[in-house]
């Protein structure tokens, strides 16, 4: 594979927090390719996870940031403009969190001061970081932003519960600021949908599991993995897709476009061959 395609580029990269991380996969591509790095995460995060570590195989410099804080994101972006010496060239929002996940609260019974949570730090955070990065002009012309979506924006899936919504208004922010940043400053905003991915963040979903699973047997090509979907991310950050935007471009397989696979009917038929519930 070309390695060079983002020689010359500087980026931030957001939602690094171990190596399962899909943020992390694209920290390591992005600097095989030649790119120069911040790489930021939450105090917390940095705290309690290993983005040093990534930071000293990757150069790049660690700036902590809360999503939520406009003072941090402020402070990121016009300190990521210091060291890079001015603009840069693209940036990836990877990050999601919903407490009511994490407390398995389901969504008929949410609480609503989490679904708050929820939306800001998995959904306002891209507004935030796209307003700064507005406000400071701070993306060269042909940059590219990158965010990282998932199929219960359009579909229900159970147990995704107020991520969904979160996913929702991500991608309607992509399209929105994507007008803008086209308009104003020749810069591309687009989300990835990727299919389920065992990482931190995934693995907290109720039935991740049984996700997984599923989405494989319906998928033609098989879920994507963490490396794959930096491969994408590479792709959309490059000269190559210079006219992508406004768009959410599904990572998954071919599962969105699915009904029902051969694989997963003869699953869900053995399911009733052993436990004997015909009449059920
Ligand atoms: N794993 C999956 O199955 C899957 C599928 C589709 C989309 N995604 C999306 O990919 C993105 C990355 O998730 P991941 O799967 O790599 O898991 P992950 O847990 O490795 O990453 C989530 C990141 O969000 C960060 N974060 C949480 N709160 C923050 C805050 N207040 N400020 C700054 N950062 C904060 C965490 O520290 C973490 O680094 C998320 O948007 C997730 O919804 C994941």
């Amino acid at each position: 594979m070309n390695e060079g395609l983002l020689k010359g580029k500087k980026g931030v990269i957001f939602g690094a927090l171990n190596e399962k991380s899909i943020a992390w996969q694209v920290a390591l591509k992005a600097r095989k390719h030649g790119a120069e790095l911040i790489i930021t995460n939450s105090p917390v995060a940095v705290r309690m996870g290993t983005i040093h570590e990534l930071a000293s195989v990757t150069d790049a410099r660690v700036i902590t940031a809360d999503a939520t804080s406009m003072t941090d994101i402020d402070n990121l972006i016009s300190e990521s403009m210091r060291h890079f010496g001015g603009k840069f060239d693209f940036i990836l929002h990877s990050i999601g969190m919903s407490p009511n996940v994490r407390k398995a609260i389901p969504y008929e019974q949410t609480n609503y001061e989490n679904m708050l949570k929820t939306l800001d730090i998995s959904a306002l955070s891209f507004h935030r970081i796209l307003q700064t990065a507005y406000k400071y002009d701070a993306l060269n012309e042909w940059g590219s932003v990158v965010a990282l979506s998932y199929v219960a924006a359009q579909r229900t899936l159970t147990g995704y519960n107020d991520m969904g919504d979160a996913k929702a208004l991500l991608e309607s922010i992509a399209r929105s600021f994507g007008y803008i940043y086209g308009r104003d400053r020749k810069v591309r905003i687009n989300t990835i949908s990727q299919s389920p991915t065992p990482t931190t963040a995934g693995s907290g979903i109720h039935g991740f599991e049984s996700l997984v699973d599923f989405s494989e047997r319906m998928s033609p090509l098989g879920n994507a993995t963490a490396e794959e979907c930096a491969d994408y991310c590479i792709a959309l950050f490059s000269d190559l897709t210079r006219k992508v935007t406004m768009q959410n471009l599904y990572h998954d397989g071919g599962f969105s476009s699915m009904g029902m696979s051969l694989k997963a009917i003869e699953q869900y038929n053995k399911s009733f061959e052993e436990c004997d519930c015909a009449d059920k």
